[in-house]
Parts: C-alpha cells; sequence; structure tokens
C-alpha cells in the first residue's frame, strides 16, 4: 500500500539512499541533497512529494516554481523510483499527484529539471533512458537541449603568465574576486547579465578560497568566470566577457585561472555545465561533450 507524503528534513538519509541507487551517473551527499531541496531559496514543501511502501522510500518526486508576479515556471527538479520498486505505477501516482497539485495551483504548464540557478540537471541525461521513456508515455514532449562538457585536469598546467603579462601591458588586471567587490561586482553582474548569473557568482563569494575570477581594465569589470557554484562539486560556469572585448584571450585566462585551482584543489575533472560555446571549450581545454540532456514539457489542461 504506497503512501504519498510531503518530504521532511528527516526523510534526507532515506533519500540520499534512494538518488545512490537510482541515479548511478551522478554523486550525491546529504549536505547537497540539503541544499538543492530543503534549503533551496524558493522551496515549497508541498511540492516535495515521496512515495512510501511499508515504512521504506520508493519514490520522490521533488518540484519547484520560479518567477515573480507576471510568469510563474513549474519544473520537477528530480525524480527516482527505487530499482526494486519499478514497474508498478509508482512514478505514474506521483507524476499524477502533482501535475493535480500544480493544476489546482494555476500552473498551466510543467517542465522537467531546469529550475537554475540552484538545480540538479538541465534537463534528464538521455542515458536515463527509462526516465525519458516515462515521461513520453505520460504526454511529455521534448522542448530543448542542454550539453555539459568534460576536462581532464591532468592533461595541462593551465600556465596563465604569458597571457597575463600580455593583457597587463593593455591594462588588464586578473584576479580573484574579494569580499569587499560585493557591492561592485553584484551591481556590474545584475547590469551586464541574467539573474542567474548574478546569482551563482555571488554564490561563489561563500567559498575559501573564492570561486570566481575577474578581469579589471580602469577600475571597472570586464569579465569573470566562477565555478563550483551552484551545480555539483567540479562544475565550471557561469562565464562572461564583455561583449565589445571578446577574442582578446580574456575569456580563456579567467577559465584557466579557474583550472589550475580546481586541479590545486584535488579534482581530476572539471565538468563544464550547461555549456554554450562548445568550440571555446575545445580550444581552450580539449574538453569534450559528456552529457546530453533533454528538456521535457506537457501543458497541464
Ligand atoms: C523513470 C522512473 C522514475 C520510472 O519509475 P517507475 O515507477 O518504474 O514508472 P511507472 O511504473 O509508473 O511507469 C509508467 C510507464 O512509464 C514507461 N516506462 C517506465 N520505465 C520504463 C522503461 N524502463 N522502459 C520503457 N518504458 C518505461 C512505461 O510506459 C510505463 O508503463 P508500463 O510499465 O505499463 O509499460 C524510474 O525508472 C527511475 O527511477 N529511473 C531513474 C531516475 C531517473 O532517471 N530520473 C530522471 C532524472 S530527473
Amino acid at each position: 500500500m504506497i503512501e504519498i507524503r510531503d518530504l521532511v528534513s528527516s526523510d534526507l538519509p532515506a533519500l540520499l539512499d534512494l538518488c545512490t541507487r537510482a541515479l548511478p551517473l551522478d554523486t550525491f551527499s546529504l549536505p547537497l541533497l540539503r541544499a538543492r531541496v530543503l534549503d533551496e531559496p524558493e522551496h515549497q514543501p508541498h511540492l516535495q512529494l515521496a512515495a512510501w511502501d511499508k515504512g521504506q522510500l520508493v519514490g520522490v518526486m521533488l518540484a519547484g516554481v520560479r518567477g515573480g508576479a507576471d510568469e510563474t515556471s513549474a519544473a520537477i527538479r528530480l525524480f527516482a523510483v527505487e530499482p526494486a520498486a519499478r514497474r508498478q505505477g509508482v512514478a505514474t501516482r506521483l507524476l499524477r499527484e502533482l501535475e493535480r497539485i500544480l493544476q489546482r495551483d494555476g500552473h498551466r504548464r510543467l517542465t522537467v529539471a531546469q529550475q537554475a540557478p540552484v538545480y540538479f540537471w538541465p534537463g534528464v541525461d538521455v542515458r536515463y533512458t527509462p526516465a525519458i521513456c516515462f515521461l513520453e508515455a505520460n504526454g511529455y514532449e521534448r522542448s530543448a537541449e542542454a550539453i555539459n562538457m568534460e576536462v581532464d585536469l591532468a592533461r595541462r598546467d593551465w600556465d596563465t603568465t604569458e597571457a597575463e603579462a600580455r593583457l597587463s601591458t593593455q591594462g588588464y588586471e586578473i584576479r580573484r574576486l574579494r569580499d569587499t567587490d560585493r557591492e561592485s561586482f553584484g551591481a556590474w553582474m545584475c547590469e551586464a547579465w541574467n539573474p542567474t548569473w548574478v546569482y551563482e557568482a555571488l554564490e561563489s563569494l561563500k567559498n575559501d578560497p573564492v570561486t570566481t575570477w575577474v578581469a579589471l581594465r580602469d577600475g571597472a569589470y570586464r569579465a569573470f568566470a566562477s565555478y563550483d557554484c551552484t551545480a555539483f562539486p567540479g562544475g565550471f560556469g557561469p562565464t562572461g566577457t564583455d561583449p565589445s572585448l571578446r577574442g582578446q584571450g580574456i575569456g580563456t585566462v579567467l577559465f584557466h585561472r579557474c583550472m589550475q585551482d580546481m586541479r590545486a584543489l584535488g579534482y581530476a575533472k572539471c565538468e563544464v555545465c550547461w555549456t554554450g560555446p562548445v568550440a571555446f571549450y575545445a580550444k581552450a581545454a580539449d574538453a569534450w561533450i559528456s552529457r546530453v540532456f533533454w528538456s521535457m514539457q506537457k501543458d497541464l489542461v
């Protein structure tokens, strides 16, 4: 007899067990699950559905809502069923219940994954093929694709001495972001980049050392690159160079500074998350496409 109720803090160890068994392509931990699920800024307890069978957590469907007063978007952030309990309708029951709640709350569309800045994946990793089949069987259609790229950190030394000397003759200062930059950097980020990137880059100030590198000229920020923000540990991004200054190697220098750091922190590889310019990373780091995600969507009518 399956019972569905809201996930609570004391369920986190059971959630960790379930995710570890059901999602073998990813690495989970209690702090990560707490940060992404219960402590995420827009946490909605009634959208965190957990299915229990005789005291065992057999499935979860964890969703969220983003956006302001005018437009909101609802998305499933993570769903999984215990391998031994599959093909018995557990996920179907969780999905029906979630869709019912969201319809009642006035949502007209449900997306699977995405939900930056605090998110698990930019879509369903296509290698979780049963998940794709399950969603298609329930009327969901592919709406977007995203990729991650992987970098072998041992492959290069990521030395930037020469490039930084060249940029310095052009008036650029390359340095790690500092806590005292918070206000001015935050203001530049808000003006120049999207709200998701602002949130992610500012989160990097919580890390020690701070995990953002910046390029300045005439005292103004011109480019930034962050890692270990809100994606999985070892994740690179976001990054951006002022559009008028692209093509001068600034982005590459900042990216290589991050690679130096990650290597020093003991990471063997870096995952460039939700990658935009594939060729940039292929050239700057011999990175290769390592994960492909499909975002899926359905109208709730
Ligand atoms: C995807 C998943 C949640 C499905 O859970 P489930 O409880 O087994 O799903 P249901 O029993 O409700 O399946 C309903 C329908 O989905 C489809 N489906 C589910 N698993 C399938 C599979 N392995 N192959 C093909 N179709 C499948 C079928 O149409 C199925 O109906 P049927 O059994 O009558 O043929 C489960 O396989 C899982 O936990 N996978 C790993 C987690 C994951 O990939 N999550 C995505 C990241 S967000």
